[in-house]
């Protein structure tokens, strides 16, 4: 079932020189309840403007989206999960992860137990306590993943979330989102300028092109296969990475 519809939406932003850029052109989108969708594209095709836009950050200057209940009224609707992951240095990793219900008025110690649920399922549950700074890189951005996931968001927008992360951690992050995405069922739309992640994560990848940004195909990625580390060595996942890399030449 359709969770989102963007319908001819654009962008332009005025720039301090006065000056105006296009940073997307009519695009439209349909998002389905429960899928992963990636957006892929050159840098500057719109990917981070398209997924604000779907975060309610930013204005579209035309077009609309049309939700299945409504356009969310409060910030619990989305979660947001950055490249670099933002959390409060002086707050331990569970009140970093509670932090919004506190800001959406759920009491604390109800909150502190969600906190913790969710940081056991990102597989940090022994970090409760300990400050951000104590964490690897990966760890952060796990705690980040539970921050989003938190409250129960309608949705989940992850702007290339693993991309300052070395290539084993990144793998092994990929198989948690997996793992997280089926325990809890959210929708996902993940910018990535990974075609191999791309490519191993998604139920469909859209392939946006530049000046003016909007997408130019979207593919429906299938496999006879689970998902997993086999996968990498199986001819349908290279078969879709080649498809994607001729695609953004
Ligand atoms: N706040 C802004 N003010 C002016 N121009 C902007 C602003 N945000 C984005 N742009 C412009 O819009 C275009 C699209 O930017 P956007 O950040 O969406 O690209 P992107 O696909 O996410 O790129 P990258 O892969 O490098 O992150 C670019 O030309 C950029 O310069
Ligand atoms: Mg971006």
């Amino acid at each position: 079932m359709e969770l989102v519809r963007a319908e001819g939406i654009t962008k332009t932003f005025t720039t301090r020189s006065g000056g105006e850029v296009q940073a997307l052109s009519p695009t439209s989108l349909s998002i389905q309840e429960g899928e992963f969708l990636s957006l892929i594209g050159p840098s500057g095709c719109g990917k981070s403007t398209l997924l604000r836009i779907l975060s309610g950050l930013i204005e579209p200057s035309g077009g609309e989206l049309i939700w299945k209940d409504g356009a969310p009224t409060s910030g619990s609707d989305v979660g947001f999960v950055f490249q670099e992951p933002v959390l409060l240095p002086w707050l331990s990793i569970r009140d970093n992860v509670r932090f919004p219900l506190d800001a959406f008025g759920v009491s604390k110690a109800e909150g502190n137990e969600r906190a913790m649920e969710m940081l056991k399922l990102v597989g940090l549950g022994d970090f409760g306590s300990a400050l951000p700074k104590e964490l690897s890189g990966g760890m952060r951005q796990r705690a980040a993943i539970a921050r989003a996931l938190v409250y129960r968001p309608r949705i989940v927008l992850m702007d290339e979330p693993f991309g300052a992360l070395d290539l084993l951690t990144r793998d092994r992050m990929n198989d948690e989102l997996l793992r997280i995405k089926q325990e809890v069922g959210a929708t996902i739309v993940f910018v990535t300028h990974s075609i191999e992640e791309a490519a191993y994560l998604s139920d469909r990848v859209a392939v946006m092109c530049a000046r003016p940004g909007r997408i130019r195909t979207i593919h429906d990625i299938k496999y006879d296969v689970e998902r997993g580390e086999a996968l990498k060595d199986n001819p349908q996942f290279h078969h879709w990475l080649s498809v994607l890399r001729k695609e953004l030449k």
